[in-house]
């Protein structure tokens, strides 16, 4: 079990992008196609406009003075600390999906051949969630140093979003994709069989919504195998303490675990913290990171429409639900918290956050369905009193700031320029970001500038020359962080570190045993809408 001992943790791992327009676009690029179609426009935008300037020429990212005289917050010992870290279409009908699932399923039930080759190097991959991210990931499996690598399975709960990330894996990787009918799984159960098609020290990828990262990850490590997940991991109390306790089991049996935090694989965020915890800028005072842009992904959603089940819509929409993703919250924001806590060198014990519902209805003047609120403005403190102001905002019109930032005694640092770890990191002497300040700019071999490519690097590195790896608690604790944020905003009241934790409220509770016939664990009113935070009114959970 976690404790608030075991917090405060070096968080010694990983380091990013020095990319220029080529791999921002590229990153953009695999992210859009996990937006429904009319969601596009708004990255394809930010792609034109951040990704086509070279990183030199994208807007200082320091633009929002939050003033120092805010910093010095009351300092309280929460937690006292010292453990060492090891380290659609959306048409799709209920009926399409059961019909396929159940054909390739059936014929996969027959038998689940064996794919590796005894006293091979091969390192088997197996993709379940074949998204944005899902191709993306296992496009980076397939691109390592070291290997060979191989994708041979993969798992999906909609037989469109497999082929398409089939096809396009196989086009690019023709000899290293090997997934035949019969190794193609779809359903709830698919995740099993994918694995099942897999050797001990074989590497699976979780790129589903979070809410199934407990599930999946449990049985990996009943199989022995290697995992590189996505973030975020958890979205509430009762997974946080279960995910804790797998990562522990992982490392017991020497499996690597790699987490989708690919800040940490920057190397010009890895080498601003060595900077930074060898005190260039001082002691942090305070830290800012700003997400703002126009709704994006699943921000928002409409009444679910005939066709198929809440279930299924909730699971594809999982940005707007809670349960599913931690929200926009969770899924946009994590990156950010999570350079700026390693850049300080430990967690926030606590936040207190606003935030609101303000334009929820479409231009047909249809109710937006979706929990998010559009903006999120969270003070959170450090056990030594320091502030990390964060500000979120999935609004149009408005002014777009998307990067982070720190300062301290000595002077300030911005960690990512633009967007979620984009280089260059920098150092500055006093607390203005200007050319005549600038102490230090970051510079990244060629071949490191993407921190997805990195992460996987890293991690088949690790999982090749036998080495620990396991990034679970650092994953788990920069998702709590976010949901200690999040909650402190839906319910109006400050949120602590371990209430966060200890929280009661399992957001999905049964999981593990959905079908297609299983009721969503948010239900819709009569006009389709489905539970709303309440700040103020519903404190002790969210909704
Ligand atoms: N590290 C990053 O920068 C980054 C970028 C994008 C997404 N992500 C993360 O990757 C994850 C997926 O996001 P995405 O944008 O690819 O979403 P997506 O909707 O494009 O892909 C998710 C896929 O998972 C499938 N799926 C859902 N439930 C499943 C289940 N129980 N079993 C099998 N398949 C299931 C869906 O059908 C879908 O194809 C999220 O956790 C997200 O936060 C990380």
């Amino acid at each position: 079990m976690y404790s608030a001992s075991d917090k405060k943790t070096p968080l010694q791992y990983g380091s990013a992008v020095s990319g220029g327009p080529a791999i921002f676009k590229e990153i953009l690029v695999v992210y859009t196609e996990t937006f429904a179609p009319a969601q596009r426009g708004f990255i394809l935008s930010n792609a034109t406009s951040i990704g086509s300037q070279p990183p030199e020429a994208r807007p200082v990212a320091v633009r929002h003075g939050a003033s120092l005289a805010r910093i010095l917050g009351n300092y309280d010992t929460l937690v006292s600390t010292e453990a060492p870290m090891n380290s659609s279409p959306d048409s799709t009908s209920r009926r399409e999906f059961i019909k396929t699932g159940a054909a390739i399923s059936a014929l996969a039930n027959v038998a689940i051949p064996a794919v590796h080759a005894a006293g091979s190097d091969l390192i088997q991959i197996a993709l379940v969630g074949c998204g944005g991210r899902g191709g993306g990931a296992a496009a980076n499996a397939l691109s390592v140093k070291r290997g060979p690598v191989k994708l041979v399975a993969m798992a999906d709960l909609f037989p469109e979003r497999l082929a398409g990330d089939l096809n396009k894996l196989q086009r690019q990787f023709q000899s290293q994709v090997d997934v035949p009918p019969d190794r193609q799984f779809l359903g709830f159960d698919a995740y099993k069989k994918a694995m099942d098609c897999l050797k001990p020290g074989d590497v699976v990828i979780f790129a589903t919504p979070p809410a199934f990262r407990w599930v999946h990850f449990t049985y990996a490590i009943q199989k022995g195998l290697n995992v590189f997940m996505e973030k975020p991991l958890t979205a509430d109390g009762p997974t946080s303490q279960r995910m804790f306790a797998l990562g522990q089991q992982a490392s017991a049996k020497n499996l690597k675990v790699g987490v989708g935090l690919m800040s940490r694989h920057s190397r010009a965020l890895q080498e601003l913290a060595d900077r930074v915890h060898n005190g260039e800028v001082g002691e942090i005072i305070l830290q800012r990171g700003y997400r703002m842009h126009g709704p994006g992904g699943y921000f928002l959603s409409l009444p679910k429409p005939a066709g198929i089940s809440d279930l299924l819509y909730q699971i594809k929409r999982f940005h707007s639900f809670v349960w599913a993703s931690g929200g926009c919250f969770n899924d946009f924001y994590i990156h950010l918290i999570d350079q700026l806590g390693w850049m300080k060198n430990e967690w926030p014990v606590k936040a207190q956050a606003l935030g609101g519902r303000h334009y929820k209805v479409s231009s047909e003047g249809i109710a937006y369905v979706d929990q998010n609120f559009d903006n999120y403005s969270v003070e959170y403190t450090y056990a030594d009193g320091s502030k990390f102001f964060f500000d979120g905002r999935c609004m149009n019109g408005c002014e777009e700031i998307y990067t982070s930032c720190l300062h301290g005694t000595k002077g300030m640092a911005i960690a990512s320029k633009s967007g979620d770890c984009g280089a260059p990191s920098s150092l500055y002497k006093g607390q203005t970001a200007n050319a005549g300040n600038l102490l230090w700019e970051s510079k990244v071999n060629p071949d490191e500038t993407d921190p997805y490519q990195n992460e996987w690097n890293d991690l088949i590195d690790a999982i090749s020359d036998d080495k620990p790896y396991n990034e679970v608690k650092r994953g788990v604790e920069a998702s709590l962080v976010s949901s200690m944020g999040r909650m402190a905003a839906h319910t109006g009241r400050e949120i602590t570190f371990n209430q966060m934790l200890n929280c009661e409220h399992d957001m999905a509770p049964g999981i593990e045993k959905f079908t297609v016939d299983s009721p969503a664990p948010l239900l819709a009113d009569a006009n389709g809408r489905y539970p709303l935070p309440q700040p103020g009114i519903i404190t002790a959970r969210e909704y």
